[in-house]
């Protein structure tokens, strides 16, 4: 059997990710030339061993000019300056070492109370309702306030921010021309905005810090500070909102698995979001780009060629993973490689949105009683970014209480 393949197509992530897809590529051309319209064409990585492969290989596999497929228009280069994900050691480590140590485990860990009141407040708001859009007015809400308080904004401004963010990721055809430009503009101001207001009134919080960082002796320019703030807003937003919005559609889709997760909710949710990751894969890809004549895999790759590394096929290869299509809530082991395959890149914030979607579940699962879906769920029109983009629900309306101890 062939499958018609199109990892291009916003339809091809219309219903999640496009697993026969992946499936027929892993058995068949796990280094896949795939067509690009307005562009040279990539290769598609599917298995987990060679995706692993290329995120640990930064010198032959670089994420200069860009982590995505198109390559950066013209005029959009940001005069030399380089993302965080769009760079390469040595230049990556010494921007990562700014701001690490605010997102280890124990960094993590100590913002676990104030993202349980978060998770409280969240919760309240639509608890007495009986019904929402468990993206828009729960998923959403988390990453979005947790943001601002690390960067020591307010609260409303993280929605806002966070609301640019979906503009920036959103398939062209599906908004008005220059809309994602527009957004991003706005985010740079309003980082411009920032810069001013914490030189004024410097504060223990993560753009203070950015502020006053050094690299190679400099501080960073405004450009650089607009493309850190850019990253942080971006690349925790809509990635935690889809865990928690796909792992609640998944839930619904295999209730022997929500009953196991109720009846241990405390003991069960840890290994729960590692399935939830490894099921949704929020990231779709990452790409790089070789730096030199390569094999693969057996295939040889040419210098300037794209390679994508394609993470939701990697997280279900069953060279890998046991009954890899069964949603596990128990599974163990389950070395998934949501959030990247360990490399130089890997996910900052993984222990950060760990803490966020477990603590938005323990609070979510049991105060929104008899929890059920009010009506189709609507998939992201997007081929970088997978998750719901509304998950109607209704249930008990239940009482605002005072938050958990
Ligand atoms: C479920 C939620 C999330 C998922 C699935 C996710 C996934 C990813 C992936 C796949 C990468 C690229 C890894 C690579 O190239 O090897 C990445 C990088 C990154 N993530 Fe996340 N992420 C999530 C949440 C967050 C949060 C909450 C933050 C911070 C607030 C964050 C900050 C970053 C940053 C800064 C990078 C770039 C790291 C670098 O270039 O060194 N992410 N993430």
């Amino acid at each position: 059997m062939t499958v018609a393949i199109d990892l291009l197509s916003p339809a091809s992530f219309a219903d999640g990710q496009p697993h026969e897809q992946f499936r027929w590529l892993r058995a068949n051309a796990p280094v896949y030339r795939h067509p690009e319209p307005d562009g040279p064409g990539f290769w598609a990585v599917t298995r987990y061993d060679d995706v692993r492969a290329v995120g640990h290989d930064d010198e032959r596999f670089s994420s200069v000019p860009t982590i995505m497929i198109p390559d950066i228009e013209e005029g959009l280069g940001f005069e030399g300056h380089q993302m965080m994900l769009m760079s390469d050691p040595p230049y990556h480590t010494r921007l990562r070492r700014t701001i690490n140590r605010e997102f280890t485990p124990r960094a993590a860990e100590r913002l676990r109370p104030r993202i349980r009141e978060l998770a409280h407040q969240i919760v309240d708001a639509v608890v007495e309702r009986g019904e929402c859009d468990l993206v828009v007015d729960v998923a959403g809400e988390m990453p979005s306030f947790v943001i601002a308080e690390l960067l020591g904004l307010p609260l409303d401004d993280g929605r806002r921010l966070y609301h640019l963010t979906e503009t920036i990721h959103a398939a062209p055809e599906t908004q008005p021309e220059g809309a994602a430009l527009g957004a991003v503009l706005e985010m740079f101001n309003y980082a411009h905005g920032v810069v001013e207001e914490k030189r004024r009134r410097p504060g223990a919080d993560l753009a203070t810090q950015l502020l006053e960082a050094e690299v190679d002796g400099h501080r960073l320019d405004d450009i650089d500070f607009n493309l850190f703030f850019l990253l942080l807003v971006d690349a925790g937003g809509d990635t935690t909102r889809n865990l928690v919005g796909g792992g609640m559609a998944a839930l619904f889709d295999h209730p022997d698995e929500r009953r196991r997760l109720d009846s241990d909710l405390a003991g069960r949710l840890p290994t729960a979001v590692e399935e939830m990751l490894r099921w949704v894969s929020p990231v779709i890809y990452m790409r790089r780009t070789a730096t030199g004549d390569v094999e693969l895999a057996g295939t040889p790759i040419a210098a300037g060629d794209k390679v994508v590394m394609y993470y939701g096929s990697a997280n279900r290869d069953e060279r890998v993973f046991a009954d890899p299509d069964r949603f596990d809530l128990g599974r163990t082991p389950n070395e998934h490689i949501a959030f990247g395959g360990g490399g130089p890149h890997f996910c900052l914030g993984a222990h950060l949105a760990r803490v966020e979607v477990q603590e938005l579940l323990a609070e979510m699962l049991p105060r929104l009683a008899e929890l059920e879906p009010a009506g189709p769920v609507e998939w992201l029109a997007s081929n970088f970014i997978s998750g719901p983009k509304h998950l109607p629900v209704r249930f008990t309306p239940g009482r605002r209480v005072s938050a958990r101890a």
